[in-house]
């Protein structure tokens, strides 16, 4: 409930385009890490006055759950229930940033560490504990306009979405990404580390038996290597016109 309320007050510039925000669409971003989905997907949903909704902040909070309980994340029961038995809350802020609760607990400057970045694509492939989270989106999602993003947006948790679209980027391109990203939070890691944890993501994500990260049906692909965020977001608002025209 949260998450809606507070986004509606976020909506800034949601006036200028309040034809497309009453029409109400479900937009679902998919892509591999570092494409770039987060920050494109929130101003997005920021010029819409759409709620954001960041699917992987949740298996990101879960599996810093599981590391600091020290729960066997190689056992899959173990993780389904700690996913059941946990509630994880996005409560937007007016900087546009997402704070992510854990049982009551703000673990956002948790969940993005190096620690948890190795451990997510893991945590992510249990069948089980997938569910849990796909029924927690669904309910994030009633009735509401909103940007999703993830990896499995637009082919299981929104697969009637009315906009689908697959952000893509170079490998290369991607590291670099992450490694600026890193930097910038004070984490000064080897380019080979940076490039070896997102083959690895990549790995995991694509091949798992459930969900894995594939272009939608449907799904329109932008390929951002050479794009800016604003051209990005850009592009995606082409793609969302059209689909209001
Ligand atoms: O988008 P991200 O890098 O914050 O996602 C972290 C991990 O969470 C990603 O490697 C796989 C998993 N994930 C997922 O399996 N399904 C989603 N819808 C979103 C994320």
């Amino acid at each position: 409930m949260e998450q809606g309320n507070k986004t509606k007050s976020l909506s800034g510039n949601s006036k200028q385009f309040s034809p497309l925000s009453r029409k109400g669409l479900v937009i679902a971003i998919d892509g591999p890490a570092a494409s770039g989905k987060s920050t494109t997907a929130r101003l997005l949903a920021k010029r819409l006055g759409y709620l954001y909704l960041d699917t992987g902040t949740m298996y990101r909070a879960l599996t810093w759950k599981a590391l600091r309980d020290k729960v066997d994340i190689k056992n899959p029961k173990a993780l389904s229930e700690l996913a059941r038995s946990t509630r994880i809350s996005l409560k937007p802020k007016s900087d546009l940033s997402i704070r992510v609760y854990l049982d009551d607990k703000d673990v956002t400057s948790f969940i993005r560490s190096p620690k948890v970045n190795k451990y997510v694509s893991l945590v992510s492939t249990v069948k089980e504990l997938r569910e849990v989270m796909v029924v927690q989106q669904r309910e994030i999602a009633r009735c509401r306009s909103l940007v999703a993003e993830g990896r499995d947006t637009g082919t299981v948790v929104f697969p009637r979405a009315d906009v689908k679209i697959f952000l893509q980027a170079s490998f290369e391109e991607r590291a670099k990404r992450r490694w600026k990203e890193n930097k910038e939070r004070g984490l000064s890691l080897a380019t080979e580390e940076v490039e070896a944890e997102l083959a690895n993501r990549d790995r995991i994500d694509s091949q798992r038996k459930t969900s894995p990260l594939k272009r939608a049906k449907g799904a329109i692909v932008i390929d951002n290597t050479h794009l800016d965020i604003l051209q990005t977001v850009e592009r995606m608002w082409e793609i969302v016109e059209k689909k209001m025209t």
